[in-house]
């Protein structure tokens, strides 16, 4: 046996990897259950959670076990809660989402009482799930969403839940403008203190799928007039850079696998922090693979994990932020 040519040679990257307490010492991304955010779902008139038969262990609460729930959440570290409400009637308006004892301003009010400040309560600032149509707006009279009424309505939602005691409010909407006119229209009614997460880039992806039944969601059709070209990656800087303009606290991408490209790019652009979320669709397609034994579940979950953070993302919001944490924990 010949050696190898000795200058080949003279650089050894796997000493490094040799022991896992040298890995773990070198390891340049670390995963922290304070950076997590977990969606949950509320639904108004059940008397016991309902599954997600697309989302396995992911459930729709009571507002009973909500109030659990997100006390195990803060529990056991975890940074924050990301709470969706379904409701038992819907309109053209999406009245319950501004109706101050609509299910979502109710469960607000539930779980800050019962979790105070321990753990960040962010809601979804959006119509989508309050409205008989399925669209993130209100609709003009040729179908189309009607952007600058949209923006009155979520100044409505914004007020309501504020008033509920939200930490944060999710803009998921991708409405022009929304996140200034929610901002003003916070600071005007004395809720300054109330911080705005944009969903800053939010494409129209193919991964929403589980969501929409996880919030018996009405639409037909598309949300392509609103949501991003998954083709554009320039873009996403464009409408980032907006929203940070107009007082956005935290700027989110989404999804998060998908486009870790963009997390990449608008991490390096902007200088608040960075949130990812990992959508339904891509925790689906894990727990359905690892359900078949096609892969390793909780090494999927720590690898995706680890890879959205290592794009750039400060903050991941998962359907898995409650076993990260166990897992965590465990390492
Ligand atoms: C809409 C909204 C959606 C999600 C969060 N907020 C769905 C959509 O745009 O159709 C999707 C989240 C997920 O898939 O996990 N307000």
């Amino acid at each position: 046996m010949t050696n190898p040519p000795r200058d080949l040679l003279t650089s050894r990257p796997r000493r490094l990897r040799s022991t896992a307490a040298i890995r773990r010492m070198v390891s340049e991304t670390r995963v922290h259950p304070s950076e997590l955010i977990a969606p949950m779902f509320v639904r108004e008139g059940i008397d016991a959670p309902r599954d997600v038969a697309s989302m396995p262990g992911v459930v729709q609460h009571t507002r009973d076990s909500l109030r659990k729930a997100v006390t195990t959440a803060a529990e056991s570290g975890i940074g924050g809660v990301m709470l969706f409400g379904v409701p038992a009637e819907r309109d053209a308006i999406g009245s319950a989402g501004s109706d101050p004892d609509g299910i979502l301003n109710a469960a607000i009010r539930d779980v800050i009482s019962e979790v105070g400040d321990s753990i960040v309560l962010i809601s979804d600032l959006c119509l989508d799930e309050f409205t008989d149509h399925g669209h993130c707006g209100v609709l003009a009279e040729d179908g189309s969403v009607d952007n600058d009424a949209t923006l009155q309505r979520y100044a409505e939602l914004a007020r309501a839940q504020a008033e509920a005691g939200a930490h944060m409010l999710g803009a998921s909407g991708m409405m022009d403008g929304q996140i200034g006119f929610v901002r003003s229209a916070l600071d005007s009614d004395g809720f300054s203190d109330t911080a705005l997460l944009a969903y800053a880039a939010k494409y129209a992806s193919a991964c929403y799928g589980p969501f929409r039944e996880a919030v018996d969601s009405q639409l037909k059709g598309d949300r392509r007039t609103y949501q991003q070209d998954p083709a554009n990656g320039r873009e996403a800087l464009r409408e980032v850079e907006l929203d940070v303009a107009q007082g956005a606290d935290v700027v989110m991408v989404k999804p998060a696998l998908p486009y870790l490209d963009v997390v990449a790019s608008v991490a390096a652009n902007v200088n608040v922090p960075v949130a990812a979320y990992q959508v339904s669709g891509e925790y689906s397609m894990v727990e359905a693979a690892a359900a078949n034994g096609w892969v390793d579940r909780d090494a999927m979950i720590m690898e995706t994990a680890t890879a959205i953070k290592r794009a750039g993302a400060q903050l991941i919001c998962t359907y898995w932020a409650q076993d990260l944490a166990t897992l965590l924990r465990q390492q």
